[in-house]
């Protein structure tokens, strides 16, 4: 398994247990619903979407009889992934807590990150599935 498909199904694990938790404060103190954007992002872009992307680099172009075509971008996508969604986070909670345009705009560059590491996954998965295998040896 390559370094960074572990990482993903690793980074994905733990956005599960962070998000649990702020959803339970949530539960128990209604102000807290005021991050509920930070308790659906870890959890949509955090624990399901790096799962995915662990997963699917993994399984999906083994089903397909291939190898990634591009890993160090992979890697790259988990980097930019994770530090893109930890300080969109972040930022966004800040500008909760004390109303910023500077928070609002860091947040929003945050989220331009994540697209563009989104962008990475649908380019690596597609070049890696699409091209048409070569016919076998004989
Ligand atoms: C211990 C586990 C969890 C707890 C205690 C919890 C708690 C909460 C709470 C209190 C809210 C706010 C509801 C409201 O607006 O009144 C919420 C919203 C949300 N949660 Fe969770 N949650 C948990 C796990 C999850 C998981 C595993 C996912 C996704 C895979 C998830 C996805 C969402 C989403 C998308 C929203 C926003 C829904 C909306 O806007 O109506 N949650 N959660
Ligand atoms: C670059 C990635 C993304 C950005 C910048 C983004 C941004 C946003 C914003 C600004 C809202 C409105 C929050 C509010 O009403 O206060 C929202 C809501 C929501 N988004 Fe996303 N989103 C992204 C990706 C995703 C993905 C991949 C999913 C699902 C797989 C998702 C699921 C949701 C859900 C369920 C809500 C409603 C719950 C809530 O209000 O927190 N988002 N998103």
């Amino acid at each position: 398994m390559d370094r960074f498909v572990r990482n993903f199904i690793i980074a994905s694990i733990i956005y599960l247990g962070i998000s649990s938790l702020l959803g339970i404060a949530m539960l128990h103190q209604t102000r807290l619903l005021s991050l509920k954007f930070v308790h659906s992002h870890l959890n949509m872009l955090g624990w399901v979407s790096m799962m995915i992307y662990g997963v699917g680099y993994h399984i999906l172009p083994k089903f397909a009889g291939k190898m990634i075509k591009y890993p160090k971008m992979g890697e790259i996508q988990f980097w930019a992934s994770n530090i893109s969604l930890i300080g969109m986070l972040i930022f966004y909670a800040m500008n909760v807590a004390t109303p910023s345009a500077s928070y609002a705009m860091i947040t929003t560059f945050f989220g331009v990150v994540q697209v563009f590491s989104i962008g990475l996954f649908f380019y690596n998965m597609l070049a890696t599935l699409l091209p048409a295998s070569p016919p076998p040896q004989r």
